[in-house]
């Protein structure tokens, strides 16, 4: 895997000033983009009667819009850093051009403090996504950088409403106040979890719902580290959609792992009774937690969920599983303990975890190989192999692939964009590489991602 041909030569210096026409600086263009996205410090109560300050958000100062696209419509974004510090953001499992896939220095430079950056989204499926910085990633996901995306198109499955739930902890202390983001023990481990859970930013919110009414939820577990079990109790209801893929055979609520990254598409049929509270609970040592509720209001709609359509599969292009070529990836301990090589996207000060036994050296500018080359148009077979004691959810950019089989349990044969890998798993995956360009592929724990366990798959 050495040799000049298959080095990634990384954007740095001025190497991207010169990015064509669907990215790039904002001066001197003449035409709005359809959305301006400023990302900004803010204060904002989280923890009633506290003001916590140091937050970052997207937008105009409230939680992170949810950003509606339409399938196969472009959208332009402009990212206006208002920080005093570079970001990037990435639309996570939309599978779309490398260039607008936001990761610094395998697809652009950082976005400085001040500057803009156009991003133009031309989403394949419809589903429900996420956005995100990859630039000092842990500090600016912790502060408040996570927000949701949904995908539609104009046909309509017949829901009343439709709800995203952005599920996600802050790490705060009794005044409010940040914590220490993370311990570097823990992120050696299993990663630091947050002190206080939230839905779309505030601690078990109630919602008003028309009893008798149709609503999808659109669950989006953003938490840079959380790894929970979720059941939701009350009012008729199944799982239709996960990671953005429609379910072939829908499934109960219960027990719904939703790792970091992932999401899950909830058809809930609101209860006829106010007093039929619905409630939606992570499951922890001490007993359910409930994260929000749904209180029926008014008089019943008189709805049913086979009222609702089939939600239409998503055009993931099949592996050929006839004669794939196979490749081996061995998430593990780090075989060093250097620190990352510094630089504007910040690093952790640890290097603790690898993938196949080279632990990325931080995401700073310089060439540095890909994991594996894959010829455009092939299929293959990934056999993720995890060596730790730790579960790790492993998120691919740009492609999505379906799970095939694992030596532990047995899994369905989804598709999706991060899979949860258990602790000493072997599991196997396949994709057509159909996407050209350097495709990031890391644990979605941010302390893992940012102390070793990242690198990218190239397709050429
Ligand atoms: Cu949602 Cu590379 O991440
Ligand atoms: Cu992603
Ligand atoms: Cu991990």
């Amino acid at each position: 895997m050495s040799g000049m041909s298959r080095r990634g030569f990384l954007l740095g210096g001025t190497a991207a000033v010169a990015v064509g026409a669907a990215g790039g600086l904002i001066a001197g263009r003449a035409v709005a983009a359809d959305l301006t996205l400023p990302v900004s410090a803010i204060s904002r109560s989280i923890l009633p009667g506290t003001v916590t300050k140091g937050m970052m958000s997207f937008g105009a100062g409230g939680p992170p819009p949810t950003l509606r696209l339409l399938r196969g419509r472009p959208f332009s974004i402009d990212v206006v850093n208002d920080l005093d510090e570079a970001t990037s953001v990435h639309w996570h499992g939309l599978r779309i051009a490398n260039a607008m896939d936001g990761v610094p220095y395998l697809t652009q430079r950082p976005i400085a403090a001040g500057e803009s950056f156009r991003y133009t989204l031309t989403p394949p499926e419809t589903g429900t996504y996420w956005y995100h910085p990859h630039c000092n990633t842990l500090d600016q996901m912790a502060r408040g950088l996570t927000g949701m995306l949904v995908v539609e198109d104009d046909e309509d499955a017949g829901f009343d409403q439709d709800l995203p739930l952005n599920i996600r902890d802050f790490r705060l202390g009794e005044d409010g106040q940040f914590i220490e983001l993370f311990k570097a023990r823990n992120a050696a481990r299993g990663g630091t979890l947050g002190t206080v859970s939230t839905v779309n930013w505030e601690v078990t919110p109630i919602y008003d719902l028309p009893a008798g009414s149709l609503v999808r939820l659109r669950l989006a577990v953003t938490d840079v580290t959380r790894i929970g079990t979720y059941d939701l109790d009350g009012g008729t209801a199944k799982v239709v959609a996960l990671d953005a893929n429609p379910l072939p055979q829908p499934v109960a609520p219960r027990g719904i792992v939703i790792a970091p990254g992932q999401r899950a598409d909830i058809a809930l049929r609101v209860p006829d009774g106010e007093d039929e509270i619905v409630s939606l609970n992570l499951r922890t040592a001490k007993g359910p937690r409930v994260l929000v509720r749904f209180r029926p209001i008014g008089a019943s709609a008189g709805r049913t969920l086979g009222e609702l359509k089939p939600l239409r599969p998503n055009r993931v292009p099949e592996p050929d599983l006839a004669d794939p070529e196979t490749m081996d990836f061995v998430f593990g301990w780090s075989p060093n303990g250097d620190a990352p090589a510094p630089g504007v996207c910040g690093t952790l000060g640890y290097t603790f975890w690898s993938i196949n036994r080279v632990a990325w050296r931080g995401d700073a500018p310089g060439p540095v190989d890909p994991l594996a080359a894959l010829r455009r148009g092939k299929s293959y077979v990934l056999r993720l192999r995890n060596e730790t004691p730790n579960d790790h959810p492993i998120h691919l950019h740009g492609m999505s692939f379906r799970l095939l089989r694992s030596d532990k349990r047995k899994i369905a044969s989804l598709v999706t964009d991060t899979a949860l890998l258990k602790s000493q798993e072997v599991m196997e995956v396949a994709l057509v590489a159909d996407n050209p360009g350097n495709w990031a592929f890391h644990c979605h724990v941010i302390e893992h991602q940012k102390s070793g366990l990242t690198g990218y798959l190239r397709v050429e």
